[in-house]
């Protein structure tokens, strides 16, 4: 897998760490030259440093998938890096434990902006760069809640990720003629700083031994390599797409 993704560039929001950090490392690993991109820029630098000291291209940049005023010039910013963008994946996004009585609008409304309107308008200013490329692989974090509803997490986060399943999709028809790819991975339960959050982690209900068939969370990892299958050429006739990476939790929830 090491030349997998040689001579492209790959952008992942919110890198600097958990599962984007994992998503730029393998990504990385595979050939690829990465931008390491997060609101946070101290973690992303510190990763793209790590990944520089082994001999792999990355540079990292501040960037919040929620400044819709400068998208557009700040993707231009993250092209001009590398000089072409080929895979960009849609990682950045927060959650809340919020239940469906106690939620606010300003809660309703932060989760939507990162979570939902952000994955649309990087989306639309990056898919300019990779139509003119005729060459893009979009690649899209949702969640089995996005799938099923949220229970640890609140009815926003859900349904803001289920809405990433319809762009992902809208994105793949449209992208199509322009030799744009685009997928989603829905992630189950994966242990992250996020998840510190979230109720099944703390829960003895909720043992993966008990409750998961394949008896245990999710590692930032595991869903690296199913956006390695997106990222690149092994899936080039696979658009509009959705992989399960929850250790079967999806059959018995
Ligand atoms: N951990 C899980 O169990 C789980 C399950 C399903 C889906 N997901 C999804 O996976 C993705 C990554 O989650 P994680 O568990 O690694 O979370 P995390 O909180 O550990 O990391 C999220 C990263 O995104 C960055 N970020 C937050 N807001 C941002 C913004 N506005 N602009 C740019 N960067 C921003 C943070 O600084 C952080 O580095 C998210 O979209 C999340 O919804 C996670």
């Amino acid at each position: 897998m090491e030349n997998l993704l040689n001579n492209k560039v790959a952008v992942v929001t919110g890198s600097g760490r958990g599962i984007g950090e994992s998503i730029v490392r393998t990504l990385a690993d595979a050939g690829a030259k990465v931008v390491v991109t997060d609101i946070d820029i101290a973690t992303a630098q510190g990763v793209a440093d790590d990944l520089c000291s082994k001999g792999m291209e990355a540079k990292a940049i501040k960037f919040n998938v929620a400044d819709f005023e400068n998208m557009k010039a700040n993707v231009d910013e993250i092209k001009n890096l590398f000089g072409r963008i080929d895979i960009w994946v849609n990682n950045a996004g927060i959650t809340q434990a919020a239940k469906i009585e106690d939620i606010t609008t300003e809660q309703w409304d932060k989760i939507q902006s990162i979570d939902l309107k952000g994955v649309f308008f990087c989306t639309q200013a990056v898919i300019q760069i990779m139509k003119e490329q005729n060459y893009g692989k979009l690649v899209h974090i949702s969640s089995m809640a996005g799938e099923r509803g949220g229970r640890s997490s609140s009815p926003s986060y859900s349904s803001a990720k289920a809405g990433v399943l319809n762009l992902m999709k809208c994105f793949a028809i449209w992208g199509g003629q322009y030799n744009i790819t685009s997928n989603a991975v829905c992630p189950g339960r994966t242990v992250t700083q996020m998840a510190q959050g979230l109720s099944w982690l703390h829960d003895p209900k909720d043992d993966p031994k008990l409750t998961i068939p394949l008896c245990r969370f999710g590692t930032p990892q595991d869903i690296a390599n199913a956006v390695l299958f997106y990222a690149s050429d092994l899936s080039s006739y696979v658009t509009g797409d959705i992989m399960e990476v929850n250790g079967g939790l999806y059959m018995t929830r």
